[in-house]
């Protein structure tokens, strides 16, 4: 049986959310059409891997990158710097080898952001990997004492502060590393706001921002890079760490994230193609759901709640999105022949779970050109039942949040593709 929303909950939010107008009837959602992703703009057709490789793959990106996500400042962003502070080879109770290490974006001492690496430590050869920026602290994923407590943003008020000792572990649940671990997968975070801090439009005064934007001169140019684009590149500096740590194997590294970091691992997995799968988390509105649909958070209300997320260019399309030449199935479509994972919760009616499922299915005919399957299911599948092709689906019951349940589904999307060959 196909999922369907629970009509108590489309009449309650669709009262709480009179204020944005956002729609959570599905027989509101407009007409619309998707653009092709197999058409090119000058009208060609592709109908080989080839003409997509060269072709319509760079032209979708870079309509991304024009339209949405932003750019960022120059290619001058090369440099590479990281410090090993700790490694720690029993912890975890003797499970666990820990590293942290500290990786620089200039050859300036800031701006940093801190990686904490749990790796299985009874392996015998480089091992898999789970690489999520994550909302708080790295000190907040478990009661390890060795790692360190730092000021963290406070996003209402754009101030930071320094947690307090109780806030050790508080997120444990979200990144359940010894489960990780114990099917043989490391798992790698860090504080996503040691990046670029996420304080509305104050964000471009800190951070990697603070460090690059002056490469635009005094005027920024409507396509610059927003927050979620100097995100993902957080997350390929740390794929350019991942491929100098002998104990990690860079050719299988699955990105994930929740939520506004679920769109950052798409538009990451996206642009860097050295993440071996890409995984997204309640993503919604600019991450897997499509923005036609205007199911739930809508192009206008993300970018009036987030101003600073996207590029200046993207507020153009605020209740047009028929005018845009992409739709976010193009985004999945980029990720291809890569293996890619979409994930919805039946309560989290915001992030539009049957945009998410379309998004996923319409991206099913690029993996079709290189000879794979897509998503293995017609309609949207019920409750808590994965489906999982080249392209991987669930939609379980529950808030909007990354859970035990999502963990056990990943992991096991990630044996099915990593472990096939041995
Ligand atoms: C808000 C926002 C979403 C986002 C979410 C989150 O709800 O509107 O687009 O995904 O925050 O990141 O938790």
């Amino acid at each position: 049986m196909a999922w369907q929303a629970d009509p108590e909950l489309v009449k309650r939010l669709t009262q709480e959310h009179k204020k944005y107008g956002a729609i959570y009837d599905e027989k509101l959602v407009p007409k619309y059409k998707l653009p092709d992703a197999l058409t090119c703009l000058d009208g060609t057709k592709v109908v080989d891997k080839e003409t997509w490789i060269r072709k319509r793959r760079p032209e979708i990106l870079e309509l991304f990158r024009t339209h949405m996500y932003g750019r960022k400042p120059a290619e001058t962003l090369g440099c590479f710097r990281y410090e090993i502070s700790d490694i720690e080879k029993n912890a975890l109770e003797g499970i666990a080898i820990r590293k942290q290490v500290r990786i620089f974006f200039t050859e300036k001492q800031a701006p940093f952001m801190d990686l904490l690496v749990y790796l299985p430590k009874d392996a015998d050869k480089p091992v898999p990997v789970f690489l999520l920026l994550h909302f708080y602290g790295n000190h907040t994923i478990t009661d390890e004492k060795a790692i360190p407590i730092k000021k963290e943003w406070d996003r209402g008020k754009g101030v930071q502060y320094l947690p307090g000792e109780e806030t050790r572990a508080s997120h444990s649940k979200t990144i359940p590393v010894k489960k990780i671990l114990s099917r043989g997968y490391g798992v790698a975070t860090a504080y996503y706001c040691d990046i670029v801090p996420d304080i509305g439009i104050k964000c471009f005064n800190y951070g990697i921002f603070k460090a690059f934007d002056h490469i635009f001169g005094e005027h920024k140019p409507s396509d610059a890079w927003g927050a979620i684009s100097a995100w993902a590149f957080g997350l390929t500096r740390i794929m350019d760490y991942f491929e100098t740590d002998e104990n990690i194997d860079s050719k299988k590294v699955a990105v994930l994230g929740h939520s506004r970091l679920g769109k950052t691992a798409l538009w990451a997995g996206a642009q860097d193609d050295r993440f071996a799968i890409v995984i997204s988390n309640n993503s919604g509105c600019g991450g897997a759901a499509l923005s036609r649909r205007k199911f739930g958070e809508t192009v206008k209300i993300i970018n009036e709640l987030a101003p600073h997320w996207f590029c200046e260019n993207f507020k153009k399309y605020n209740d047009k999105e028929d005018k845009l030449a992409f739709d976010q199935h193009m985004l999945i479509s980029l990720i291809a022949p890569r293996p890619v994972y979409v994930a919805s919760a039946d309560q989290d009616l915001w992030a539009d779970p049957m945009g998410e499922f379309l998004s996923a299915k319409n991206a099913e005919v690029v993996y079709n050109l290189f000879g794979l399957d897509g998503l293995p299911a017609d309609e949207i599948p019920d409750l808590n039942s994965p489906v999982m092709g080249t392209i991987g689906y669930h939609i379980r019951e529950g808030d909007h949040a990354l859970t035990e349940y999502d963990w056990d589904c990943y992991i096991n999307f990630c044996d099915k593709h990593f472990r096939k060959k041995g």
